[in-house]
């Protein structure tokens, strides 16, 4: 613990772990639910076991996608909105400052509004965004924005609706595009969107997808595939590295870098030398950045999670409902922020990939 780093808020030791590193980021999960079936996240329909079939030896794996029955967690596994404003309001004294609400998809989560509104007053929180696919904003845009909502991240991976349907599971571009539409109009801090880039099945749209972008002014976002599928089909041949992404960008658009104080930060952008907009690029395979790291998860049933490759995690959710006092958790979580682990180790031997999916982790 590091006593000598005082949390904003008063005389309290902030969660700083073994390397240094002090903990300002909590990404929160509200449901390990979705409503899509990205075919990087929760892989399950004939076309996203057609594209993994031609990626493997066919011979020796015919069917790389099992049947799955998902098992949801139950209502009363998950936390309710009182206790993940209870663990966010103690993070925030401990000097986590920045909320992002996620999944699994947090719009299936009812009334999700209200959560916003508890933890959008939470001293010490000066940044609050939710991750979604867009699916059901148009219904809740308006009541998030007005709950406190101040930055939104779409997932977005293709212009095509055929490959957008092919990569999600789902008919669902043209409703994606106006929630986009709808949080441009919405005055948020910032609308980005998220594409997670595939060889073979939307590299092909790096180009339309920054155009895009820049031409409605907001931030464009590409992530290297990570495994962190549920199936465990991910290969590193499907990997698109970041630099071979910029490259491809270069030769369309003049970018120059945009330099930045936040080490901890998981993009390096770029902005176009003309004009408005920035392009970011997410590089955790191929351009490592967990030296800076200052992230923790919690999962909707109330876990948190060091690393998104951690392949342990640590309940909280018991002394959310046995009693425990606040000075408990603080002590729990300076505890688990001790065992954060220094690195992942994607694509060493021994590498072990978690047993979650994106979806339960919360990205
Ligand atoms: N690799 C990279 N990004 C992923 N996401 C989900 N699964 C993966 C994966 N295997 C992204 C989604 C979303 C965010 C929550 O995480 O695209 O934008
Ligand atoms: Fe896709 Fe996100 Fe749902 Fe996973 S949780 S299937 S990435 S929309």
């Amino acid at each position: 613990m590091v006593l000598d780093a005082i949390s904003p808020l008063g005389r309290r030791a902030v969660l700083s772990d073994t390397h240094g590193r002090i903990m300002r980021d909590l990404r929160v999960s509200v449901t390990d639910r979705c409503n899509f079936r990205c075919l990087y996240c929760l892989p399950e329909n004939e076309e996203a076991a057609n594209f993994y079939r031609s990626r493997f030896d066919p011979v020796k794996n015919p069917n790389p996608l099992k049947k799955i029955e998902h098992v949801w967690k139950s209502r009363a596994d998950l936390l309710r909105f009182e206790e993940i404003e209870r663990v966010v309001r103690v993070a925030a004294s401990l000097g986590i400052e920045k909320i992002r609400v996620t999944g699994g998809e947090p719009l299936l989560r009812n009334d999700l509004e209200k959560l916003i509104a508890k933890l959008a007053v939470i001293p010490g929180v000066n940044d609050l965004a939710m991750t979604t696919n867009g699916f059901l904003f148009n219904a809740k845009g308006k009541a998030l924005r007005s709950a406190g909502l101040r930055r939104v991240s779409f997932s977005l991976d293709s212009l095509d609706p055929r490959n957008f349907r092919k990569m999600t599971g789902r008919d669902g571009l043209s409703d994606v595009l106006a929630g986009i539409e709808l949080a441009r109009s919405l005055a948020f801090e910032a609308v980005k969107i998220n594409a997670v880039v595939i060889r073979g099945m939307n590299d092909h749209e790096i180009e339309s997808l920054a155009e895009f972008a820049l031409e409605k002014g907001v931030a464009m976002r590409y992530i290297e595939f990570m495994p962190l599928d549920s199936q465990k089909v991910w290969m590193r041949e499907l990997v698109v590295p970041g630099r071979e992404i910029l490259e491809r960008l270069k030769t369309r658009f003049d970018l120059v870098p945009i330099e930045s104080r936040n080490q901890s930060e998981t993009a390096r952008r770029w902005r176009p030398r003309t004009g408005g907009g920035e392009i970011g690029i997410i590089a955790p395979v191929t351009q490592p950045f967990c030296g800076h790291c200052n992230r923790l998860r919690m999962t909707a049933d109330g876990k948190i999670r060091t690393c998104l490759f951690s392949v342990g995690e640590h309940d909280i959710r018991s002394l959310l409902r046995d009693g425990s006092s606040d000075s408990k958790l603080e002590s729990r979580l300076h505890e688990i922020v001790g065992f954060k682990e220094d690195r992942h180790h994607i694509g060493e031997p021994e590498f072990q990939q978690p047993a979650r999916s994106m979806s339960c982790i919360g990205g």
